[in-house]
């Protein structure tokens, strides 16, 4: 955990994005200079259908405060439904995560296509801003506590 100086708590964000609309959204906000936080560690996969549910729950064992899934617009994806079905299982994993009292509202999957600079930027924008808010992944937080 990093300190901003104000709140004392600057968020660890995983992004799994694949690597076709969401990885071409974020060169196109490279190649603008759009400005986005650099709190996000970005998993590239080769289509949002292959973000696991384990991978994603991993992310929150390894310390992220916040994991964000980006993928192709549906209609879009280039393994047909890939990003049909990764929307189903961070439905299914938010649910889990308010199950289990670390919160759904700490993971998200948004839709870019690859000209979406400035969506993909927004997404760290929103991400970063709202974990801010909700503050250290309670399961960061114990981990800490018994020094694991
Ligand atoms: Fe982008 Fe499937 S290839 S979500």
């Amino acid at each position: 955990m990093s300190d901003n100086g104000d709140h004392g708590f600057e968020p660890e964000i995983t992004a799994f994005m694949c690597i076709y609309c969401a990885d071409m959204a974020a060169d196109t906000a490279g190649a603008l200079h759009i400005q986005y936080p650099a709190n996000v560690k970005v998993v590239k996969m080769p289509c949002t259908g292959k973000t696991d549910i384990q991978y994603i729950l991993n992310a929150f064992e390894h310390g992220a405060d916040g994991v964000y899934v980006v993928g192709c617009p549906i209609g879009n994806c280039h393994h047909v439904r890939g990003n049909e079905r990764a929307r189903v299982r961070v439905k299914a994993v938010k649910e889990l995560l308010d199950q289990i009292g670390i919160g759904g509202q700490r993971l998200e999957m948004y839709f870019v296509s690859g000209g979406m600079g400035q969506s993909f930027a927004n997404t760290a924008q929103e991400m970063t801003e709202r974990i801010r808010e909700l503050g250290p992944s309670p399961l960061r937080e114990s981990k800490q506590r018994l020094g694991t």
